[in-house]
This record gives C-alpha cells, structure tokens and sequence, in this order.
C-alpha cells in the first residue's frame, strides 16, 4: 500500500494506474462499515483508492471538529489489510484555498432532515467529495447507505454535474442485535446502547408493516414513534429514492429515515424498502 499525503504526487500516480479505480473517501476512525465498502471496492476493481480527510467544511460553527475520533495508525493498518492499494490522506491546507470556486447542494433536498440541523453541511460535503472525484479520477465510488440523504445528494451532484463515475451505494452493516455501525457508537454506554436498540427495532416494525401492506406513512410513523417513545426524537421521515417525502410507502422506492438523540449522542439510521 502506498501512503499519498500531496496533490501532485496523487496526480501522478494517479496517471499511471492502469484499470479500473474503486475509491471509498472517508474521514477515518474505520469500522467494519467502511471496511466493507473497501472489500467491495477490491472485489470490483483493479485498483483501490481510500481518502482518510476530516473534513472541516462539512463542519458547522460549534460543531466539535477537534473532537473528532483519530486513529491514524490503525486505520493504515485496517487499509492494509482491506487490499488497498492507494491510501489519500491529504492535510488541510493542501485541500482548500482563500476566495475559492464554491458548490452549492440543492437547496430543497439539502436544507431537510440532516440539512435541517446542519445547514450547509452539505455544501461542505459535495465540495470535499468532488475536489475527491477530480483528484482519484475513479471508476467507481462507494457510499454507505447510512448516510441516505448524502448519497443520494453525491448521486444528483454526478447527475447534474455530467460527472463520470458510478456511485455503487452499499449496504448498512449492523450489530448482531441490530444497531448499525457508526463511529459514534464508543460514545454509547450499556444503558444508552440498549436504548439505542429501539432505532433499528422500530425500522424493523415498519418494513413488516409494508410487508403486511401498510403503506400508510402517517400510520407507519405512528408504529416506530411508540417504539421509541423512551428517546428524543429529532426526525422520523419517509421519502422516495430521490428525498421526496411520501405519503404512502412504495415498493423498491422508498426510504425510511430516523435521527434520535440518547443523552449527546446523535445517532440516525435507516431502511430501503
Ligand atoms: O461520509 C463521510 O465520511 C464523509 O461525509 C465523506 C463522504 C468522506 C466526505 O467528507
């Protein structure tokens, strides 16, 4: 595996890679979510590339950059042992310049939900993972369906943008007992992860509601709001592949979404149905 840290140097081996290039960008503190992206990547191509960039303009003001888990040395190890070939990890000041182009996201679908929260960290994110894009030059990029609104904000941002690469969308990784892996779960202590369960359990009852044809959003809302009546709230929401919000739940077009904050910790989680 080589280890990048500059611009010019990913140019250049960028140039004289040959094949097909899978690239997962990530902002490290790896966990077997992003590991799976990773052997997915090495699965489908001849060369992977993995981005590890904290990247500050998906931050907001007040938002803890600093906080931010670092495990450098175990995430080159994981990288390693995942096959990868290229690991990206640029500083800041190599990333951004004073008075740049900027990108917008879409207003309507990046102001909702997470955008609702954190204005503009879309914004942020789209301009990082396009900077990315031009930089890695790849054949296929992977996201985690976890972050449901990100990806499919990454997909319109290569839709509109006539970019040329596949954005190959993968699945949730969960704990056995259903929590879906997150770098924010070592914040969860037992009684707040045994609360934490509720999440997963109430997309659970919801699918089975669709399974037994109860497409109704309102009522399904309803059914999960029961489930985690013990948590704070912050969204329960139930849109189509592309965040429109629906009234009743499509087969093969639809996405259940829930933010929750125990105690802190803000956690989301998610079902395509
Ligand atoms: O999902 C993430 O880890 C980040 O938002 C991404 C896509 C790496 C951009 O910084």
């Amino acid at each position: 595996m080589t280890i990048i840290k500059t611009i010019e140097k990913l140019k250049q081996t960028i140039r004289q890679t040959k094949g097909s290039i899978g690239f997962v960008p990530t902002m490290g503190a790896l966990h077997e979510g992003h590991i799976s992206l990773i052997k997915k990547a090495r699965l489908e191509n001849d060369v992977v590339v993995v981005s590890i960039f904290i990247n500050p303009t998906q931050f907001l003001a007040g938002e803890d950059l600093d906080k931010y888990p670092k495990k450098q040395e175990a995430d080159e190890k994981i990288c390693e042992f995942s096959g990868v070939d290229i690991l990206f990890t640029p500083n800041i000041n190599t990333m951004y310049s004073q008075d740049e182009v900027l990108i917008k996201a879409p207003i309507l679908k990046s102001y909702t939900l997470e955008g609702q929260r954190r204005p503009e960290h879309f914004d942020g994110v789209l301009r990082i993972v396009l900077k990315l894009f031009n930089l890695v030059q790849p054949t296929n990029a992977y996201f985690g369906k976890k972050d449901a609104q990100q990806l499919s904000l990454i997909k319109q941002m290569v839709d509109d943008l006539f970019l040329d690469v596949n954005i190959i969308e993968c699945e949730i990784i969960r704990q056995k007992d259903g929590l879906a892996l997150s770098s924010r779960n070592v914040y969860l202590d037992n009684k707040q992860r045994q609360l934490a369960l509720n999440i997963s359990l109430s997309l659970r009852i919801a699918s089975d509601m669709v399974a037994k044809h109860n497409m109704d959003c309102e009522k399904i809302i309803e059914a999960m709001k029961k489930v985690m009546d013990s948590l704070d709230i912050e969204y329960i929401a139930i849109v189509d592949r592309k965040f429109e919000k629906l009234d009743f739940c499509e087969l093969k077009n639809t996405i259940i979404l829930v933010a929750v904050k125990i105690d802190k910790i803000r956690l989301i989680d998610n079902i395509w149905i």
